[in-house]
């Protein structure tokens, strides 16, 4: 079933099923975050892993009082500049929170999306909604309703509110004694949130804090390799070209511009589109994605393309 009728949505949710929604950034697989029956069958239907935590949605910063412990003056200060925003800061869990969302950490991450179906999916749910990104498990992110129902034919309601406006995952952050550390790149950048918290650039090791922070993600069932000086020798007339600048569109089976002026954010925003597009094609063998500068929302975009061409490039 797909929809956009937000009351059956929420009824959905109340009554512990999966609901995949839309948020700015990739549409979410959503449940009851209260409900730890209903959160198991997050894990069971995306074929994840329990060790990987999940990101709890809400509405208001009053659910943030009741879902995290110890608030300092940081989160506010944070929550004020970024949110509803494709931002998501992983905080102490209070014990509100079952253990299956966080995967046994005592953190918890937390975002308010700003997407107006979202919000009111979240409102009308009564409950904050736990969710992760609506595809199996390593596999390419949906940015539509159809990217949710090609890898996740059997979830309960897809609540259709069209295409995703930022395209990639929220940053993630966590809060240290010297300021702010990145778990995941994304559009809102290192350097937007240093202006209002400092960046604390301690590396982060420790596995359990960043559990997501895989080789190894948003893989395409057909090869991606990041176009270089070795793959650009490849037979490219079979492949797809995801393009950026435009300065290597030359001799490829079909190419795909993702920005028109250089733009990165359209880069974010066309990215797991283009995968998609090209996964699909039969016409294409395999794909090259353009690289860009590590600065900015380069980080985030190298970041996607790195994982998802890590286990194409090891198989080669
Ligand atoms: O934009 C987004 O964040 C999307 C939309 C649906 O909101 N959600 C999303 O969820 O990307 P997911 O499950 O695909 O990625 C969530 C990642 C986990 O893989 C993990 O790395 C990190 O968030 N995470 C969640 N809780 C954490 C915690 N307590 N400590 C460390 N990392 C955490
Ligand atoms: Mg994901």
């Amino acid at each position: 079933m797909n929809n956009t009728d937000i009351d059956i949505a929420a009824g959905a949710i109340r009554e512990g099923k999966l609901v995949a929604f839309p948020t700015e950034t990739v549409y979410g697989l959503g449940a009851n975050a209260l409900d730890p029956m209903a959160v198991a069958r997050i894990f069971e239907l995306k074929e994840r892993p329990s060790f990987d935590p999940l990101i709890v949605h809400i509405a208001g910063l009053d659910a943030l009082e009741t879902l995290v412990s110890g608030i300092d003056d940081r989160v506010y200060r944070l929550a004020e500049r970024f949110w509803p925003g494709p931002f998501t800061m992983v905080l102490p869990k209070s014990s509100v929170i079952p253990d299956i969302v966080t995967s046994g950490l005592p953190s918890v991450g937390i975002r308010m999306p700003a997407n107006e179906t979202a919000l009111e999916l979240i409102r009308r749910s009564g409950c904050p909604i736990a969710a992760p990104s609506a595809n199996k498990f390593g596999r390419i992110s949906p940015t539509t309703a159809a990217h949710v129902r090609k890898q996740l034919p059997e979830v309960d309601f897809i609540l259709d509110g069209g295409k995703t406006t930022v395209g990639i995952e929220s940053t993630i952050i966590r809060l240290t004694e010297r300021g702010f550390q990145v778990l995941r790149n994304g559009i809102i950048t290192r350097e937007e949130i240093g202006a209002v918290v400092p960046f604390d650039p301690t590396p982060v090791t420790d596995d359990r804090a960043a559990p997501g922070m895989l080789k190894s993600h948003y893989s395409p069932g057909k090869m991606l390799l990041i176009a270089d000086r070795e793959t650009l020798h490849l037979d490219i007339s079979k492949a797809g070209l995801i393009s950026f600048s435009g300065d290597l569109e030359s001799g490829f089976r079909k190419v795909l511009r993702v920005s028109e002026n250089l733009d990165l954010k359209e880069y974010a925003v066309g990215l797991f589109e283009a995968m998609h597009t090209f996964e699909d094609d039969d016409s294409v063998e395999f794909m090259l994605a353009e690289p860009v500068d590590e600065k900015g929302i380069g980080r985030a975009i190298m970041d996607r393309l790195r994982k998802a061409e890590h286990d194409w490039r090891k198989k080669r």
